[in-house]
């Protein structure tokens, strides 16, 4: 059974934790036989009465002002299995290490990944998830969407001119595997069938591609840039980190022509002639 003073202090946190108190304190009530009206100054024993939950005064009354109620305890923390994780007896000692900790009862994810998210690798779950219990996002996360991520990263948003909606959106994980994958970068798909999961595939019937069209992140960032369109450079630079200026001066097509913005003429992903030219821009077609 639990020492009591691993409950109190739990309980207290539980309680002051985000002003969500009310829901927080009768879930815990419900599991344990006495909870405290308050918190007290210090973590020590306190003598609680078993059934001060029951009293009339506790009715149904609800504000508008309530935030809705969310609450999910972790199985082995609401069924009071403390010592499925910590050590039996006074302090709070852990029984194991995490990750290997959170392997007892969950399916390892990690050990067969090629690629681990570092705090993850390093059994950091804490950084991310409360050990016993949320009322305020699922999966026992500490924050949700951007937020979570960016208390470790650049924000990547603050100075970007073109943001990629999903990832502005916060919605990180459309994209990568919060713990660990097979992949580079934490992705959850190849480029560009991660594109293709929202985009239309436009390379499927094309008649022409683009050499490199598939390496979409050579000239597109997946989350911000400075440029247009999530470019990785404005487009007069792009073209020429592959193609040579003297080349292109050379060709016939580009005579007499302010060549310095290429999509002006050509698809920079498909096309209908090997050129990549857009409609209407082929001077052979147009004869
Ligand atoms: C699923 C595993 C797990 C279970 C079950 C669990 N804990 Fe914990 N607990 C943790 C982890 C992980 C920490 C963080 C330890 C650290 O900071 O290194 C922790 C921390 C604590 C702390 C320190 C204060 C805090 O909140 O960080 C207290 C007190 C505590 N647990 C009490 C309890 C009690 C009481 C129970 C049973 C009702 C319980 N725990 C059940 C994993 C668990
Ligand atoms: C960088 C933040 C982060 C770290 C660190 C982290 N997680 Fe998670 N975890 C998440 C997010 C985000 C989700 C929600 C995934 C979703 O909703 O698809 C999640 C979901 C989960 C789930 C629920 C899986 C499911 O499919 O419902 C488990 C279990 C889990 N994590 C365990 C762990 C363990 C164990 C560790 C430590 C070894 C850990 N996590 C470390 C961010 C993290
Ligand atoms: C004693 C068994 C046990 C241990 C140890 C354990 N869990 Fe769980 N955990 C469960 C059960 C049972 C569930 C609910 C069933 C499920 O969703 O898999 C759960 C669910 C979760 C969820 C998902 C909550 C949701 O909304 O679906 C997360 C996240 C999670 N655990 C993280 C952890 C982390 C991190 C550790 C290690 C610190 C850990 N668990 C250790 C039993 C355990
Ligand atoms: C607790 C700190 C922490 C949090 C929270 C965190 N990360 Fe990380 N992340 C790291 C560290 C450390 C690295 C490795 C060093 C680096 O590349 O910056 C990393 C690396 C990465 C990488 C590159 C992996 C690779 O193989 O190069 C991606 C992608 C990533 N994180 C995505 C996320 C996402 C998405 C979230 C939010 C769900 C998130 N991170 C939250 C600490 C964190
Ligand atoms: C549309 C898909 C997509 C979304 C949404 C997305 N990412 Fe990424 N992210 C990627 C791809 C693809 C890469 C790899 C880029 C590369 O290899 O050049 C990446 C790389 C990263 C890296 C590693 C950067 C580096 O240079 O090593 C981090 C960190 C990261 N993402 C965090 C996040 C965070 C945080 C969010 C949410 C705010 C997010 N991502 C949303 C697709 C996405
Ligand atoms: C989770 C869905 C999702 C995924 C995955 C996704 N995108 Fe997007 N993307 C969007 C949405 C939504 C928009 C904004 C609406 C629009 O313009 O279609 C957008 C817009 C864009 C834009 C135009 C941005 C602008 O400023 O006009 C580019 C470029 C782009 N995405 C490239 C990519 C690439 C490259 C990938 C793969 C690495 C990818 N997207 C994956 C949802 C997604
Ligand atoms: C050689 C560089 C290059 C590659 C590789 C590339 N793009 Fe682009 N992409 C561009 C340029 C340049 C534009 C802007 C065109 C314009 O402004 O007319 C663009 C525009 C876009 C847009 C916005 C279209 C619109 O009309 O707003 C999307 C979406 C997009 N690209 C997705 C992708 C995807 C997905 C891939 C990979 C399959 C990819 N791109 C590969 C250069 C590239
Ligand atoms: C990452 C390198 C790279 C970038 C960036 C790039 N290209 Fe290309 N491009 C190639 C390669 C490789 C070919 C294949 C033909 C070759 O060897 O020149 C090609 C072919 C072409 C072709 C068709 C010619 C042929 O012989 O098939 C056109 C047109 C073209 N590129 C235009 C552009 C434009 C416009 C841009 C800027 C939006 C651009 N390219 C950016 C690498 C690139
Ligand atoms: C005014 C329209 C126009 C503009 C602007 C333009 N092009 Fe072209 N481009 C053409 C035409 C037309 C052809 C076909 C020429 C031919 O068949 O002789 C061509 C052909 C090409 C080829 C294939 C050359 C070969 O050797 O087969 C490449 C590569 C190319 N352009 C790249 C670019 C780049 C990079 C830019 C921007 C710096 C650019 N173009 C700007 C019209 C244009």
């Amino acid at each position: 059974m639990l020492v009591p003073v691993a409950v109190a202090a739990v309980c207290c946190a539980a309680l002051t934790a985000g002003g969500r108190s009310a829901t927080t304190r009768k879930w815990l009530t419900f599991f344990f036989d006495g909870v405290p009206a308050e918190c007290p100054a210090t973590n020590a024993i306190i003598a609680v009465p078993s059934s001060a939950e029951n009293s009339p005064a506790s009715g149904p009354v609800q504000t508008s002002a309530t935030p809705p109620p969310f609450y999910y305890g972790h199985p082995p923390f609401v069924d009071q299995k403390c010592t499925a994780c910590h050590e039996a007896g006074l302090g709070q000692g852990m029984r194991k290490k995490t990750p290997a900790l959170c392997f007892d009862c969950h399916k390892d994810f990690l050990s067969a990944a090629k690629v681990k998210h570092q705090p993850v690798e390093a059994g950091d779950c804490k950084s991310c998830h409360d050990p016993h219990q949320s009322d305020q996002n699922k999966k026992l996360l500490l924050k949700t969407g951007k937020a979570l991520c960016f208390d470790c990263h650049d924000d990547f948003f603050e100075k970007a001119k073109s943001k990629h909606q999903p990832a502005e959106n916060g919605d990180c994980l459309a994209c990568h595997n919060p713990h660990a994958t097979d992949r580079k970068k934490l992705v959850n798909k190849a480029t560009p069938a991660l594109c293709w999961d929202c985009h239309d595939n436009f390379i499927e019937k094309a008649k022409f591609k683009h050499d490199v069209v598939e390496d979409c992140n050579t000239c597109h960032n997946p989350h911000a840039t400075g440029e247009s369109k999530l470019l990785t450079k404005i487009i007069s630079k792009l073209c020429f980190d592959c193609h040579e200026e003297k080349d292109i001066k050379a060709v016939k097509g580009h005579a007499n022509a302010e060549i310095k913005s290429c999509v002006d003429c050509h698809d920079p992903h498909v096309g209908t002639d090997k050129n990549l030219l857009k409609p209407g821009k082929n001077p052979a077609a147009s004869k």
